[in-house]
Formats: structure tokens, C-alpha cells, sequence
């Protein structure tokens, strides 16, 4: 039998009041059609369908969905013409379809796995996933007869007093049988809003006998819609909280909850403390026993075991070895590797650049487009000028080399395994491995000079009749 999940996505968002499409808009780093495709995915159907509007273009781009089809709905027309739009796509893949809305982040796929399996298991046409809302809303509302059979879905503007008093609220989440599916042509339009609902069609459904059940389970929480910018902050509270929760519970130590923020594919190791004002974004992978100070922000980047991030550093698309110190005010760039036990103090900058192990650049440095070897030290004030104008060149610099403070080195530029550079170099050659280099102009003493300029000064002032220059 096979499985196939649609997203709508097509919708104009108008209540968010942004250009950006409502899907589009991120809760805990990421979009939130990505959120939903996630959850179908885990799901492995046969097929996904992404119903998306005018705004393909930017959807495709944002969007991570490998093997998913996008189906155009050209106007907005409600649920249920999105739906409609999306039935060529799924191709014979027909037995059984998961409708999705792309504006219900927090989904997870264990829920819709048991939603799936109460459908089938019942052998229903038509199932629906709802949940008891503390303040329904605009949630569209589950109307039972007597026996608690599902009889249909209305929406807030067409509902009567009694049924506004209903709490048992529609996800936007259904699974549909073959036969089911064909009733979405059939859909009439909402005179009221112009629109094909796609709740009608639970209506239509059991008027015509088919097998049809709405399943209450889980909580509200997770299939919160998003449909306002305040909403939107809710929702991304809600999973932000969720993920501080889980890494508590898996032994991290968080000192502030209320100002840390952890995108959903991060990990971290045991025993790593994190302080105020952190964020970890991305695939970014801790190790354990790490310190993370306050005001750091890491994305997409891996940190080792027993490492110190100190106050105030940026670290991004990176690596960083273990019992590695970076910081405090160090800015790692992309493609950036630091090699174990290795250190870069405050006010360094890296950009595509290797450090090897136990290497130091200490104090305000910029390292860019070099590999460094190991045991190097590195003196304050370093520059590697890697940039001629139209072109970035590499530095090398081999193991154990000592690079005096305030050099620059004007890329490309080789300097061998063992050499020293004298401090104040500017290094444009080459320099051989287990050699000194030195570039700055020998030291000139001039002795006495200070007295017999204040002579000079003084004899100038006598000419001019003293003073009058003050
Ligand atoms: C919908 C349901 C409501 C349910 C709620 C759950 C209908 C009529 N109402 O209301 O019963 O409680 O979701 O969150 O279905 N979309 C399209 N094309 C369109 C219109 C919408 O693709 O023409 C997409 C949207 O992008 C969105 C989803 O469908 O992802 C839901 O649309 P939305 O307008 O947010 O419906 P609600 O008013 O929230
Ligand atoms: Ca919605």
C-alpha cells in the first residue's frame, strides 16, 4: 500500500504581514516548511507533494526536500483547491494520503505515526487529527453527534454559538483513503470567504458513508498553527524550550535557560556548561566537558571534548579541536580548523585557515587563507596579508616556528619548519626551514639628541620674541 504526504504551502500568509512567505518564516533557526517536511520524511512515503504558490521560487530555494515534488497552486483559493492542485502530482502513489500544513511547526513524527496507525488499524476513509485547545480560536471545529461519530468540521466564521463553545479543534492534519481523495473535486465554495475548504470534505465524507473518525491525542502545544507574528513567537518559545529541556536532561548544564538558544540539530556532549546569552546554530556538534561562556554564538560548526570558549566569540562552519581555548572576542570564520590543545586568544581572527596542535596565536592577529603547523607560536599582531586586490593567497607555516609579534606576512609565502621571524617583519620571501628572518631597518641611536633639540627650540623662541607663538 503505499503512503504519500502533502504539504500546503501555497497559503498567502497575510497575517503575518511580511513579504517573506509564511512558511518561510523560521521558528528555532529553521523555516518552517522545513520543520514539516522533516517530520514527513520520517514518515519514508513514497512520495511527498510541496503545494506552493507565487512564491515557488523562494520555497524551492529555502527548502531541503530531496525527492519531493512541488505541485503549483496559482491563487490562493483555500485548503481545499490546494489540495486538489496537489492530486496530479502524486502520481498512482494514491492508497493512502497524509495531508500536512506547512504552518504547523512543532509536528513531530511520532504523533503522526500513531495518528497513522489508529487510521488504518480502524480501516477509515477519512481521518482527522484534533486536539482540545484551551482557546479555540481559528481553529476550525469537531462536530460529533450524540454517539461521538464525526459528522464535520467548521470553521469559526461559520460556526453557531453552541458549536464556538466546542474545544476539540481540527490540526489541519488528515489522513485520506482512495475514495476519499476523490471527494476534494466535489468540494463546493464558502460563499462567506470565497474559498474550497478543505474541512468540507470530512462533512462530504460521512455524508456519504465513508468511513470517517477524528483522533484526539497529544497536546496542543505541538500542532499549534502559525498564523501571526505572535504566534510565531509562541511556537519558537515553545520548541526552544523543548530543546533546553532535552539537553538538560541528557546532562548538559545550563545556567540560564531563559537566554540560551539551541537549534534543533545541534548536540551536545555531557558535563558541557553554557553560559548566558549563547547560541548554538545549525549542525553544530559539541563534545563533552566544554565550557561555552557568555555572548558566544557557534553555527554549523564541530567543538571537541573539554574545550573553553571564552566570552564573546564568534565561531562559524568550523572546527575545533579538543581541550582547544578560543577567545575571549576571537572570530573564527568559515573553514577554519584548530587542531588539539591548541590556543587563540582575544582578538584573533581566523578565516579558512588550519591550525595544528598546541599551536598559539595569543593577542590580535589576523590569520587568513594559512596552514599552521604545529607547536607554532604565533606573536601579537600578526598579520597574514592575503588579499592583493584581485586575488587571496595561502600562507604555510611549518611546525615549531616562532613568529615574532607585529610581522606581516604578504601571501604567498612559505616559512619552513623550525624558522624564527624577528618581531616588526614584513616577510615577502620565503623563508627557509631552521633560519632567522629579519626585515626591518638596523636600529640608529642618536645620543644627546633630545637636549640639543630643546637648545634649538629655545634659540628659535628667543628670535621670534618669546611666547608669541603661545
Ligand atoms: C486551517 C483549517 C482549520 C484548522 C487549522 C489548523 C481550513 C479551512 N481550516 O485553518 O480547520 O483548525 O488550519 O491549523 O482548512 N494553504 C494553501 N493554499 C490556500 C490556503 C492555505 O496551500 O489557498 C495552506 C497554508 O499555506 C497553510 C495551510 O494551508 O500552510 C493552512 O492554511 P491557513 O490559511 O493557515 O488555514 P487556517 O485558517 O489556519
Ligand atoms: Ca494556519
Amino acid at each position: 500500500m503505499s503512503l504519500s504526504c502533502v504539504i500546503l504551502a501555497a497559503g498567502l500568509g497575510t497575517r503575518m504581514k511580511s513579504d517573506l512567505p509564511k512558511v518561510l518564516h523560521k521558528v528555532c533557526g529553521i523555516p518552517m516548511l522545513q520543520a514539516v517536511v522533516n517530520a514527513a520524511r520520517k514518515l519514508r512515503p513514497d512520495r511527498i507533494v510541496l503545494v506552493v504558490g507565487k512564491q515557488r521560487e523562494l520555497i524551492r530555494d529555502a527548502i531541503e526536500c530531496e525527492g519531493g515534488v512541488y505541485a503549483l497552486q496559482k491563487e490562493a483559493k483555500g485548503t481545499g483547491h490546494a489540495l486538489r492542485c496537489a492530486k496530479p502530482a502524486l502520481g498512482d502513489f494514491r492508497d493512502l494520503t497524509v495531508v500536512l500544513s506547512g504552518d504547523t511547526p512543532l509536528l513531530g513524527a511520532e504523533t503522526l505515526r500513531r495518528f497513522l496507525s489508529l487510521h488504518r488499524k480502524n480501516t477509515n476513509e477519512v481521518s482527522v487529527l484534533s486536539f482540545r485547545a484551551k482557546n479555540p480560536g481559528a481553529y476550525g471545529r469537531i462536530v460529533r453527534d450524540r454517539t461521538g461519530r464525526l459528522l464535520s468540521i467548521v470553521e469559526q466564521r461559520d460556526a453557531d454559538p453552541v458549536q464556538l463553545r466546542i474545544d476539540e479543534v481540527n490540526s489541519g492534519v488528515y489522513a485520506l483513503g482512495r475514495n476519499a481523495l476523490e471527494l476534494v473535486d466535489g468540494i463546493p465554495m464558502n460563499k462567506a470567504k470565497g474559498e474550497f475548504y478543505l474541512t468540507d470534505l470530512v462533512g462530504a465524507a460521512s455524508e456519504r458513508g465513508l468511513k470517517a473518525a477524528a483522533y484526539c491525542i497529544g497536546e496542543e502545544e505541538e500542532f499549534m498553527g502559525v498564523n501571526t507574528r505572535e504566534e510565531l513567537y509562541r511556537a519558537s518559545q515553545a520548541l526552544r524550550k523543548r530543546i533546553i529541556d532535552k539537553w538538560i536532561g541528557r546532562g548538559v548544564n545550563v545556567l540560564d535557560a531563559g537566554s540560551v538558544f539551541i537549534h534543533p540539530d545541534v548536540s551536545i556532549g555531557r558535563e558541557t556548561t553554557i553560559y548566558p546569552n549563547v547560541h548554538l546554530e545549525g549542525n553544530t556538534r559539541i563534545g563533552r566537558n566544554s565550557l561555552i561562556y557568555p555572548n558566544v554564538r557557534i553555527r554549523n560548526s564541530v567543538i571537541g571534548g573539554g574545550v573553553v570558549i571564552k566570552d564573546s566569540t564568534v565561531i562559524e562552519d568550523s572546527r575545533v579541536g579538543d581541550r582547544v581555548s578560543v577567545g575571549p572576542f576571537a572570530r573564527i570564520r568559515p573553514g577554519s580548523e584548530i587542531g588539539e590543545n591548541a590556543k587563540i586568544g582575544n582578538f584573533v581572527e581566523l578565516k579558512n585557515t588550519t591550525v595544528g596542535k598546541a599551536s598559539k596565536a595569543s593577542h590580535l592577529s589576523y590569520l587568513g587563507d594559512a596552514v599552521i603547523g604545529k607547536n607554532v607560536n604565533i606573536g601579537a599582531g600578526t598579520i597574514t596579508c592575503n588579499y592583493d586586490g584581485v586575488r587571496k593567497h595561502a600562507t604555510e607555516i611549518g611546525d615549531g616556528v616562532f613568529i615574532g609579534s607585529d610581522t606581516q606576512l604578504v601571501a604567498p609565502v612559505r616559512v619552513g619548519a623550525g624558522a624564527y621571524v624577528g618581531a616588526g617583519a614584513t616577510i615577502t620571501e620565503d623563508v627557509p626551514p631552521c633560519s632567522l628572518a629579519l626585515s626591518r631597518v638596523k636600529q640608529l641611536n642618536i645620543e644627546g639628541w633630545t637636549l640639543k633639540r630643546k637648545l634649538k627650540v629655545r634659540s628659535m623662541k628667543f628670535k621670534t620674541k618669546g611666547g608669541k607663538r603661545r
